[in-house]
């Protein structure tokens, strides 16, 4: 990332794909992990194995948001370590990524029963999550995988299908960020034709990467959780 913001003194520079942030906000990421550790907010606390959090880079300029942990990430306590998480770690060495480089998380933090979707109700409950890691990772890019992850990001209720590959600036928390929306990668594992398009959206990320995006704006001027409509309004279900 160009800008001011790399010239100012205790924030963090560093690699490409790697984002000026200040290195008090990894500490504060770490504290809220470790709160929303014992979150209760809502009934899926009672048949997790463990919250995931999100995992990566602190400091990542591209931030992938899934649906929610499923069986292997509820066992594991890290998100997207199975068969969809190999392929996301596939796409991403394509465009020269690591899974190291970035930041990955989901809408949900615990495993719904038996992989079923998110509850409207259950997003509400766990939105301030997500949207704290962002405003504490200070993405760039923020790639949402699917439907749940797009539509509460663009607080627009238009599906995957339309809107996949086309970016939009947009502001999550007080960060001005491109939202890339993705085909989730379970989606993309047995279908051919949609793995050819999330490849070629994959490869347009660098490009997205390198881009600039607009100024910050003050943070009691953008606050996107009370601004978004609830997830009903949505069209998430
Ligand atoms: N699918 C998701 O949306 N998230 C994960 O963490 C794993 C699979």
């Amino acid at each position: 990332m160009a800008g001011p913001d790399r010239q100012r003194p205790g924030r963090v520079v560093d690699s490409r794909s790697v984002s000026a942030v200040p290195v008090e906000h990894v500490d504060e990421l770490r504290a809220y992990a470790e709160s929303a550790a014992g979150c209760t907010r809502c009934r899926l606390a009672q048949g997790r194995t463990q919250v995931v959090f999100g995992a990566g880079n602190p400091h990542a300029e591209l931030m992938f948001v899934g649906e929610a942990p499923g069986f292997h990430e509820d066992k594991q306590g890290l998100p997207f370590v199975g068969q969809a998480g190999k392929l996301l770690e596939k796409l991403l060495n394509g465009v020269g990524l690591q899974r190291s480089d970035v930041y990955i998380a989901n809408v949900l933090k615990c495993r719904p029963p038996g992989n079923r979707d998110p509850q409207p109700d259950e997003i509400e409950a766990c939105e301030s999550h997500l949207f704290r890691q962002i405003e504490l990772i200070e993405p760039t890019v923020v790639a949402t995988l699917g439907n749940f992850a797009t539509k509460l990001l663009s607080g627009r209720p238009l599906g995957i299908t339309r809107v996949h590959g086309q970016e939009q600036e947009t502001t999550l928390g007080s960060r001005s960020v491109l939202l890339y929306p993705l085909y989730h990668p379970a989606a993309a594992l047995y279908t051919p034709a949609m793995l050819k398009v999330l490849e070629s959206d994959f490869a347009r990320i660098p490009e997205l990467l390198g881009r600039s995006v607009a100024p910050q704006l003050e943070p009691e001027l953008a606050l996107v959780p009370s601004a978004a409509p609830p997830a009903e309004q949505l069209g998430l279900f």
